[in-house]
């Protein structure tokens, strides 16, 4: 079952072809960071007009690179949610045109979703499926626009323990780049200038970390190195970057752990851009190992905006028969657990 995803949630321009949920015969990713670079973050109307102008040329390029044409698709699923409007708008409907033409079946995917299944879903050993061994897992997804938390006990199955009350993670990693002087996106950056720094040098706070509860804060730590910054002027760049990076590490790593002991899970999953970063994948892999848990990292590519990831939920939501109607709408601001 080959399924042609297309994800235009935000300022990624993507399309994938995924065998039965779970083999990624292409996965084509177009960013538009140097697009938006000059204004600091994502200018939406540039977005759309980006992706209307990729689009074509970006499905074009999985199918070759799948070496396939549009006879063997055999469903076209799309992101509808959440995300900025006038993305979503451009690939849903790019993918419902297609669905519609080809006379195959259409599925709408939450993008938040595909994140937190997708280290799971498309792990080395899931070939011919994923293995249940890992259940229940916690998946973590942190990313500019969303730091959640749940539990998962299969696929469609999550319950979401806890979330960010403010900034995400990776817009504080943004948010505090930017008051440092650096470019957008500032989590790359950090994560580069931290390796030449002293992730001791600065007690930020870990907001929430003895919290009983799930849930993050990350604009306190924001403020906190501005207002170092600020009385500190001539400080290391380098410090201030390994000492940021290690309070937000701290936290989230802290929490994911927790929550998996508390909750008797086998495994922790994360997803999102945040989860590229060095430090948090060191501290989550020794955590995991100093658990007996198994830690779920997907390589780089499938971290940050893919298809690839919408295309093997895809999968799992047709085999339960949860298809879409051509009448589906962007869901901006859609949350978990709202079936489309
Ligand atoms: O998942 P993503 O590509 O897009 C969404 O927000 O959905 O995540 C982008 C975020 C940005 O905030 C970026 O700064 C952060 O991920 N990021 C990182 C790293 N690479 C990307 N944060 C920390 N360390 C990194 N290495
Ligand atoms: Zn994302």
């Amino acid at each position: 079952m080959n399924i042609l995803g297309v994800e235009t949630s935000c300022d990624e321009t993507s399309a994938a072809v995924v065998c039965d949920g779970a083999r990624i015969l292409s996965n084509i990713v177009s960013s538009q960071i140097d697009v938006h670079r000059p204004y600091g973050g994502v200018v939406p109307e540039l977005a759309s007009r980006n992706h209307l102008q990729l689009v074509d040329v970006v499905i074009r390029d999985a199918l070759a690179a799948a070496q396939l044409t549009f006879a063997n698709i055999d469903v076209v699923a799309a992101t509808y949610g959440p995300g900025l409007a006038s993305s979503l708008l451009i690939g849903l409907n790019v993918a419902k045109g297609m669905a519609l033409t080809l006379e195959k079946p259409f599925i709408g995917v939450n993008h938040v979703e595909a994140h937190m299944y997708s280290p799971w879903l498309l792990s080395d050993d899931c070939a011919n499926g994923p293995p249940a061994d890992v259940l229940p897992m916690i998946s973590l997804v942190v990313s500019g626009g969303h730091t959640i938390l749940a539990l998962v006990t299969g696929i469609g199955q999550h319950k979401i323990l806890g979330q960010t009350m403010d900034d995400a993670a990776g817009e504080a990693f943004d948010k505090v780049a930017k008051l440092l002087g650096l470019s957008y996106p500032g989590g790359p950056e950090i994560d580069r200038l931290a390796k030449h720094g002293d992730r001791d040098a600065i007690a930020f706070p870990r907001s929430m970390l003895d919290d009983p509860g799930y849930d993050f804060s990350f604009s306190g730590l924001k403020t906190s190195v501005l207002y170092y910054v600020r009385k500190n002027p001539q400080a290391s760049v380098a410090d201030i970057c390994a000492s940021f990076q290690e309070a937000v590490v701290d936290v989230l790593v802290g929490k994911a752990v927790r929550a998996a002991v508390e909750n008797g899970a086998r495994a922790v999953s994360a997803s999102g851009g945040v989860s590229i970063n060095s430090r948090f994948r060191e501290k989550l892999g020794a955590a995991c190992a100093g658990h007996g848990l198994r830690a779920l990292l997907a390589p780089q590519e499938l971290c940050t905006d893919n298809a690839a990831m919408i295309a093997a939920l895809a999968y799992y939501k047709l085999r339960d028969g949860r298809t879409s109607n051509l009448s589906l709408e962007v869901a901006p601001s859609i949350g978990l657990g709202v079936d489309s």
